[in-house]
């Protein structure tokens, strides 16, 4: 399963996202590829600075031929996890069409609400070649105590995708573990934050599936 962790806007909690929901199926058990498809090369670097073991390999490609190369690379893992570049319509419609899910974060600002329409078009076409593409919106850095995170739900609403039940909060866990290249799991498994990303992994994948054997994957 390939999921694409992208918005075309920048700054949402795409890398953050990424390298998170990486680890948490990582630590369930699962294979995972974490693929950097933005120049940038924030989870790269997230990377480089880790002196941890590695939970899962991460590798940059940053190409708008990634739909075309991913697949057979992805068939050695059970999750391909996608970070995406904002901006670039090119590599981003390329992380559209190489993903079975779409994960868009948005921020509870009306900004990131106006530009979400960018990659909601991209994914609309996209499906018009790959119809069985996933959307789906989850509602990043919400400030706890606030109604914001409903009000942006319902904005949201316009675009007829789905908006995942779990949020994740404004968490300053998140900048202190990815200094580290360490995931929020790893610095403080019991915090909020890691709650939220393990919710958001539960939401996405089936993680009570037993993960597949090499076999199993390569025939599927
Ligand atoms: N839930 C959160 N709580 C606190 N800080 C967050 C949260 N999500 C993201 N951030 C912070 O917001 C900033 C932008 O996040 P991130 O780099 O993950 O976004 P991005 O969408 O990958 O950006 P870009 O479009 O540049 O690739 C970072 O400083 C990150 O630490
Ligand atoms: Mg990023």
């Amino acid at each position: 399963m390939i999921i694409g962790v992208l918005n075309q806007k920048g700054g949402v909690g795409k890398t953050t996202i990424a390298t998170n929901l990486a680890a948490v199926i990582a630590k369930a058990g699962y294979r995972v590829l974490l693929v950097d498809a933005d120049p940038q090369g924030s989870s790269m670097a997230w990377s480089s600075v880790r002196e941890a073991e590695p939970l899962f390999p991460v590798i940059s490609m940053a190409k708008p031929t990634l739909h075309r190369d991913l697949p057979e690379i992805a068939a050695d893992y059970d999750v391909v996890i996608v970070d995406g570049a904002p901006r670039v319509n090119d590599l981003g419609r390329a992380a559209i069409l190489a993903s079975d899910i779409v994960l868009m974060p948005v921020q509870p600002s009306p900004y990131d609400v106006w530009a979400s329409a960018d990659t909601v078009q991209l994914v609309k076409e996209a499906q018009q070649f790959k119809e069985n593409i996933k959307p789906v919106f989850v509602v990043n850095r919400k400030i706890v105590n606030t109604a914001i995170g409903r009000d942006v739900r319902n904005a949201l609403s316009q675009f007829d995708f789905p908006i995942l039940p779990v949020e994740i909060c404004q968490r300053v866990g998140f900048a202190e573990s990815a200094s580290q290249g360490l995931a929020v799991i790893e610095t403080d498994p019991k915090s909020d934050a890691a709650q939220e990303i393990s919710q958001l992994a539960a939401q996405l994948v089936d993680m009570k599936a037993k993960p597949k054997t090499k076999k199993e994957r390569k025939a599927a």
